[in-house]
């Protein structure tokens, strides 16, 4: 959020976000829908989502790939956006799952995505979990340490089911990404030490009858937003294929993760043409089954927040202060990133730009959105977007100082319908009891 050079101004945001047209009447208009009239039906905080920006992109990235003639699986990163009519739309592509607990397995099935396209990563998958996987036969199950792979074979064995499985390694790559959504570092918590990889293999290739263990997976970090990392990650797998393929071991498939990043602000974002290339260049004559898992590449864009000002606040700086908090959208408060913020009404351009802190309304002082940031001079009632909140955003989203979650609207063909009602009061507190000590003493 506090970087030396100079934010990106109000047009070139508007340049880089394609989605987004700016009406002299209508205000900002995404997907042919006046966002005003969205807000002014729904109110706000509002996610929006626009499914033709969705489609678009998926296309996108599986143009890049089909221009290779790669062998390649497409899973949506669940976790990077859940609602299930996104899943649906993706899945009417052919877009598989990456999903990352039960609950995500149990989405993506409803949104009938199909078991065999959906993989099953992350680091602490209870036994329940593992099960359902097993009882629904998912094309792979990532596995991210010794301990799960033997707990694994031993439920798969009971179930008398072989699972199909992937070793998740971890390569020991710097992904030159935020700390905090970086994961192939070898102290990050996330799969199976590189030189552990080659003995686990074997022994679980050769000695286990639970297990079908089909291949490698890896998976760097997010927000990737240069070359080197896929490179070098990718070369230090391809590698590790030669050694176990050099001992007679079978290696069918790679599961090369997500992880592209996208221009919040000014980032140079490598396209999904850039992924293939590398993916080409590394495994093409490799005679392996690929997948690649992407989320924030195809939905961030899709997505933006609504939130309406409540007040503004002069004092030693301006405070806009909207109605949209960290409890929404959480991504600047955990990561510090930085969202583009436009107005979504018509704004005249006499209207002077003005220096304005951007802040939500929980009580913590992490919930800012941005610093001092160039606006059209703000007032009550006045609407702003936050782009690029169609990943990480909703899905991140809590209830805490006792905000309901948000509505969700879904914009396809110039028309819209919410997706998701807005949480009301007493669908957030419905499942509190009292306990009866304390409610005997209140009657
Ligand atoms: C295993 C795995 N696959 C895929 C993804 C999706 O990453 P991204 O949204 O950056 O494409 C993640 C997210 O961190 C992940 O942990």
């Amino acid at each position: 959020m506090t970087t030396s050079h100079p934010d990106p101004t109000l047009d070139t945001l508007l340049h880089n976000h394609p989605t987004l047209k700016k009406d002299l009447q209508r205000g900002l208009v995404m997907g042919g829908v006046a966002l005003r009239d969205i807000a002014q039906a729904v109110g706000t905080p509002c996610w929006i989502i626009d499914a033709g920006t969705l489609r678009q992109r998926a296309q996108d990235m599986q143009t890049a790939f089909e221009a290779y003639s790669l062998p390649i699986d497409y899973h949506f990163a669940v976790k990077s956006q859940d609602h299930r009519a996104c899943l649906s739309l993706l899945a009417q592509q052919g877009w598989g799952a990456d999903v990352v607990s039960g609950g995500e397995l149990q989405r993506a099935l409803a949104a009938n995505i199909p078991a065999e396209r959906i993989v099953f990563s992350g680091i602490g998958k209870t036994d329940d979990e593992l099960k359902l996987a097993i009882t629904h036969d998912i094309a792979q199950i990532n596995v991210e340490s010794r301990e799960e792979l033997y707990r694994l074979n031993a439920l798969a064995s009971t179930m008398k089911k072989r699972a199909r499985i992937s070793l998740r390694v971890n390569p020991d790559v710097d992904a030159q990404t935020h700390d905090k959504i970086t994961t192939g570092r070898a102290e990050d918590k996330f799969g199976i030490a590189y030189n552990e990889i080659h003995a686990l293999y074997r022994h679980a290739q050769r000695e286990m009858s639970g297990i079908h263990l089909v291949g490698l997976a890896v998976h760097l970090g997010s927000q990737i937003s240069t070359e080197a990392p896929f490179r070098q990650g990718y070369t230090k797998i391809a590698e590790l294929i030669r050694s176990l393929r050099h001992e007679g071991l079978t290696v069918e498939e790679i599961d090369c993760g997500g992880g592209l990043g996208i221009t919040y602000r000014d980032e140079i974002a490598p396209p999904p043409s850039m992924l293939a290339h590398v993916i080409n260049d590394i495994f093409g004559d490799m005679d392996v089954h690929l997948r690649i898992e992407p989320g924030r590449w195809l939905a961030a864009p899709a997505g933006v927040l609504l939130t309406q000002v409540i007040d503004t606040k002069e004092g030693v700086r301006k405070f806009a202060i909207v109605d949209a908090g960290m409890n929404d959208l959480v991504r600047p408060a955990m990561y510090d990133s930085w969202h583009g913020i436009l107005p979504v009404g018509p704004t005249s351009p006499s209207t002077p730009i003005e220096r304005v802190d951007v802040v939500g309304p929980v009580c913590e002082s992490s919930d800012t959105f941005a610093r001092q940031r160039a606006l059209p001079s703000l007032k009550r009632h006045d609407i702003l977007a936050f782009l690029d909140a169609g990943a990480y955003g909703s899905v991140m989203s809590s209830t805490y100082n006792s905000r309901p979650f948000a509505a969700q609207v879904m914009i396809h063909e110039g028309k819209w319908e919410i997706i998701r009602q807005r949480q009301s009061l007493e669908e957030l507190m419905a499942h509190e009891r009292l306990p009866q000590w304390l409610s005997q003493t209140e009657s």
